[in-house]
């Protein structure tokens, strides 16, 4: 039995004030400010320093919640009232332009706060906040006083919303969690958190008058047979809302339909076209099963959510998704026709947009603004009230600004997507796909030259990212995806892109900002260290190996070869090194601030060329062995009786079901396993790749997925010493639902080429 070769992608010194230029580059603040002027001396902040403020109660919010940090956060207690060498004044000053605009002015024996609203003196606290030292956050007894240059500075945002996008629906998030996220945001003056209340995998908001919507619609049963869901109650969204409005955090929230509403569509089945009993959809991807604009029961159910979400949410935007919505199912529905004949429509799209357009006028109704995702141009006859969300690259955004709609920029193509690796997809948790690296987030300008040019760059309102979460099992990734990447996001929604530059956004980040972060208690992004060419943990040699380490941007790396965890005081990688016996190589990256990346061990193995196999007669193909059921491990299988025995032509065999169900339901679940032989043409290392779980050469372990939280992406690579000629292989996969991934998605291919440490990572 043979298996073939596989697949083979001014300082001007006038009365000591410093040029802008000298002096924004040692501001600490993110977003940077669009003016920083320096003066003379330092004004001292410390117990003794009294604050007051004057403009009501807007003034007091602001003042109250500064106060109420440095008490919180560094244990300094301000006295309200007056001080000739040591005060903070905030004040309202309508004469300021611009409702988020304001001025600091730091001064030897005074600050002043001035700014038009009370959102502009929160922010004016938020940049003040940012002056003193981010240890201080985490040590707060380690400093009685802190000393502040006297500066000036004269801010405002570039766009009016600064977003991002939270996704409960795939993997939830509780209260505390999204509060902990609007409090992080709101320190880099983010002010709308679009909340993705609805989809296919769960409904997530309380609904009184369908109750059915949270006791069905917020459960689904997994792949493995465990229940997984949750929901907000109302009395929860009004905390997360009046939180929020406190951090001057709009919350917009996003009611999908037609299409990604399958949660609710288990609840109450009569909002299909087909009315059938289903579930909550348990793999990712988008769902050809959505509501029918045909019927008016389905009107009356989103008005009647409706009506009970916009209490809860006072802003003025609300999101009615209408992405991804398959129309495969209006096409043979009597009420969907019946519909599309009376309207004389032509095309099911037009039935989209009818619903769009019923919709956004019982929001205008009730004074909100409809905001939708770029699919609702399609169909035509959009309200040019109607704001569009451009995900899909610029183009949606491009079409509705010339339509003079507003639009929100939040392209996939353009780093806004932070379900994106940030990293080598080799040293990074599972992710979606697609890259989006700090300094891709950092230079996305969301006004599109071609909307510059024809002088309709005033549509751009804003700029916003999303965390799709299918890839964020926990609050811990989602803020490992989120953090520092929302700082550059904050940077190009507040900075004007004069006043940018990306060197100095990276030093504010590895210094202040990463220990901010930290001190707040988010995780973040600290790039792990990545091998130059084929990045594996796992590395066969038989002479000698060359490591060359690097890191997505550039980091101090530290290494130690003894087996030991590196530290701050260990070996600085400033070179390539030549391994010449069995090591393990462990390597972090430090920033600037001290603080480390996870540790990678990379294992380098010295082997000799694994002998052929002894073969007796043989005939082409491979042994396939199946067991029924579900596995949630692939060892020990052997255990369990197996159903079937027979040869096959091909690894792929492996995959049984058929890669097209779209919702693969009712799939009978299955184990199977190939054994045969592998022809290796010449002497020398080889590498293997498979999105099977397990992968076996000469009866060893050379790729295990089994402990990926997703087995895609060819993401496990492994390496193997081998002499030309026949080897035995073993390939395990098992066929099932793993954390909404339906492994029959994937090719169950097994991929092979001959190895160099230099080579690509890709096999694309
Ligand atoms: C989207 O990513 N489906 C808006
Ligand atoms: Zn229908």
């Amino acid at each position: 039995m043979t298996i073939r070769n596989l697949c083979f992608g001014v300082i001007m010194a006038c009365s000591g004030i410093l040029s802008l230029q000298a002096q924004t580059s040692q501001c600490p603040i993110i977003p940077r400010p669009q003016e920083v002027r320096y003066a003379q001396g330092a004004f001292q902040l410390s117990d003794a320093t009294c604050y007051r403020y004057s403009g009501g109660q807007e003034a007091r919010e602001a003042a109250e919640f500064f106060v109420g940090k440095l008490q919180k956060d560094m244990r300094i207690s301000l006295r309200k009232g007056k001080s000739k060498t040591s005060e903070i004044l905030f004040c309202i000053d309508k004469t300021i332009e611009g409702d988020e605009a304001y001025r600091l002015d730091i001064s030897d024996l005074r600050v002043e706060v001035r700014a038009k609203t009370g959102a502009g003196l929160y922010y004016a606290a938020q940049s003040l906040l940012q002056l003193l030292p981010a240890e201080a956050l985490g040590n707060p007894a380690s400093a009685s006083a802190f000393s502040i240059p006297c500066q000036h500075i004269i801010d405002a945002p570039r766009f009016a919303y600064r977003g991002v996008m939270l996704d409960p629906c795939r993997h939830f998030l509780s209260v505390e969690d999204v509060k902990a996220q609007i409090e992080r945001l709101a320190t880099y003056k983010i002010n709308h958190l679009h909340w993705h209340l609805t989809d296919d995998q769960g409904w997530r908001v309380e609904i009184k008058k369908y109750p059915l919507l949270t006791e069905v619609g917020a459960w689904r049963t997994e792949g493995d047979g465990s229940r997984y869901g949750g929901y907000y109650t109302q009395d929860d969204i009004r905390e997360v809302v009046n939180f929020a409005r406190r951090h001057h955090v709009e919350i917009v929230p996003e009611l999908e339909m037609p299409g990604h509403e399958m949660a609710a569509i288990a609840a109450y089945p009569y909002l299909s076209c087909k009315g059938e009993e289903t579930t909550p959809r348990i793999i990712w991807g988008v769902e050809d099963v959505v509501l029918c604009p045909g019927r008016e029961t389905t009107f009356t159910f989103l008005k009647d959510v409706i009506d009970e979400m916009l209490p809860l949410f006072p802003g003025t935007l609300f999101h009615i998704g209408g992405d991804e919505s398959p129309r495969g199912e209006w096409a043979t529905c009597d009420s969907c026709q019946a519909r599309k004949q009376a309207l004389g429509y032509e095309r099911e799209s037009q039935l989209q947009s009818y619903v769009i357009e019923r919709i956004g006028s019982y929001l205008a109704q009730h004074g909100r603004r409809l905001v939708g995702w770029d699919e609702i141009l399609e169909g035509g006859g959009l309200d040019t009230s109607a704001i569009v969300m451009s995900w899909r690259g610029e183009a949606g955004g491009i079409t509705a600004a010339r339509m003079n709609h507003h639009v929100l920029m939040t392209p996939s193509s353009h780093g806004m997507y932070f379900d994106q690796f940030q990293s080598n997809p080799s040293v990074e948790p599972m992710a979606i796909g697609g890259y989006s690296t700090l300094k891709k987030v950092y230079s996305y300008d969301p006004v599109p030259a071609e909307l510059k040019e024809n002088g309709r760059a005033h549509y751009v309102m804003g700029v916003q990212a999303n965390c799709w979460s299918e890839y964020m099992l926990n609050v811990g990734t989602l803020e490992y995806r989120l953090y520092p990447r929302a700082l550059a996001l904050a940077e190009v929604a507040w900075t004007q892109p004069e006043n940018k530059d990306y060197a100095d956004f990276e030093r504010r980040v590895d210094n202040e900002g990463a220990r901010r972060l930290h001190y707040m208690g988010a995780a973040q992004h600290i790039p792990p260290v990545e091998q130059e060419g084929a990045c594996l943990d796992h590395v066969v040699f038989t002479d000698s190996a060359i490591v060359r380490l690097t890191t997505v941007r550039p980091e101090r790396i530290v290494y130690t070869l003894n087996g030991q965890t590196p530290t701050a005081a260990s070996v600085t990688y400033t070179e390539p090194l030549v391994i010449t016996k069995t090591t393990d190589v462990k390597c972090a990256a430090i920033l600037p601030c001290g603080l480390m990346s996870p540790v990678r061990t990379i294992h380098y193995e010295k082997q000799s060329l694994s002998e052929t196999a002894r073969t007796g007669k043989l005939r082409p193909g491979l042994m396939l062995k199946k067991w029924e059921g579900f596995y949630a491990s692939p060892f020990r299988l052997e255990a369990n009786k197996c159903s079937e025995v027979k040869h096959v032509d091909r690894i792929e065999a492996l995959r049984l079901q058929n890669k097209r169900n779209n919702a693969m339901r009712g799939l009978a679940d299955y184990a199977a396993e190939v054994s045969g032989y592998v022809s290796i043409p010449t002497d020398g290392v080889y590498e293997f790749a498979t999105n099977n779980v397990l992968l076996w050469i000469d009866g060893t372990l050379v790729i295990d997925n089994s402990q990926l939280t997703t087995p895609r992406h060819y993401i496990n690579k492994g390496t193997r010493a081998l002499k030309s000629g026949l080897h035995e292989i073993k390939v395990v996969f098992l066929g099932g639902i793993y954390n909404g991934w339906p492994s029959y998605w994937d090719d169950a291919a097994v991929k092979m080429r001959p190895f160099t440490a230099e080579g690509t990572n890709n096999w694309q």
